[in-house]
């Protein structure tokens, strides 16, 4: 098993790629604890996992609740190796739609909640002696998108975030990584797989012709997270079936001629 003996904080494991990152890192040999605004999620997909998993509730955007939840964490567990910060959450308005407070609550959730989970756990990492911190960021990290003004800046500078944590984390032997997914149906996205308008074209639109599942997102996970990838930090696995990189204009499709 790849994480065995390894103590894993997942944020927003109660749903989606969370949960999913949750049940491959408890089949990997990990204890997992999930950490999650919504308790009775956290707690379903806990008792799903069994053994020594535990569920927490934390809002990751309220810094003293993630201090008071590390601290609870440390002393139920000892220690801290992997923390995954995954929770988030995505406003779709036009710019000026925008409010103050969408674009804090943004901000807050999406980009200032990794910076206080990393701040919480990384002293149990560096009285272990190192760690692994993998950030959710995603193709909007790359790209602009529509009518997600808020959700685009937090994930454009959690990929900036990773990468000086990376620098900065790395006297300390913890590696800092990122993951971007592209269209992952998961709740997150569950309208637009949903949709008529949106399910089947959005599907077409990256080279492997399917909307992702959260399992797609775990093998990255794992892997990041393992002794496998001690020689990766500051990196970024895009697990987006190609789509930041090969997208055809309409009606263009490959020539291949036997
Ligand atoms: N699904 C996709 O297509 C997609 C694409 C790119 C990036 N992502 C990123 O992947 C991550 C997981 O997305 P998902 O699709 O599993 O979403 P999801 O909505 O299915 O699950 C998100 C989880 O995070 C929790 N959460 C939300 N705000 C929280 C907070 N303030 N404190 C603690 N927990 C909180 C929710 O309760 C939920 O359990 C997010 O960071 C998202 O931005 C998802």
């Amino acid at each position: 098993m790849k994480l065995n003996n390894k103590i894993a904080v997942i944020t927003g494991g109660g749903s989606g790629i969370g949960e999913a990152i949750s049940k491959a890192y408890a089949k990997e040999g990990a204890t997992v604890i999930i950490a999650d605004r919504d308790a009775s999620a956290a707690s379903k997909v806990s008792n799903e996992i069994g053994g020594a998993t535990s569920s927490i509730e934390v809002d990751i955007s309220r810094r003293s609740t993630v201090m008071a939840a590390a601290e609870q964490v440390i002393s139920n567990y000892g220690r801290v190796d992997i923390l995954v910060n995954n929770a988030g959450s995505r406003i779709i308005k036009g710019f000026m739609q925008h409010t103050e407070e969408d674009w804090d609550h943004m901000l807050a959730i999406n980009l200032s909640g990794p910076f206080h989970c990393s701040q919480a756990f990384i002293p149990s990492m560096v009285k272990n002696g190192g760690g692994s911190i993998i950030n959710l960021c995603s193709i909007a990290s790359y790209i602009g998108r529509p009518n997600r003004c808020g959700y685009v800046a937090a994930k454009s500078g959690l990929i900036g975030l990773t990468r000086t944590m990376a620098i900065d984390l790395s006297i300390k032997k913890i590696r800092v990584n990122a993951i971007s997914p592209g269209m992952i149906a998961s709740p997150f996205n569950q309208s637009f797989a949903e949709s008529e308008a949106t399910g089947d074209t959005w599907a077409t639109e990256n080279l492997v012709g399917r909307w992702g599942v959260p399992d797609d997102i775990s093998g990255a996970a794992v892997f990041l997270a393992s002794d496998s990838a001690e020689f990766i930090t500051g990196s970024d696995i895009k697990v987006e079936g190609g789509w930041l990189y090969g997208r055809a204009r309409s009606g263009e499709i490959p020539i291949w001629d036997d």
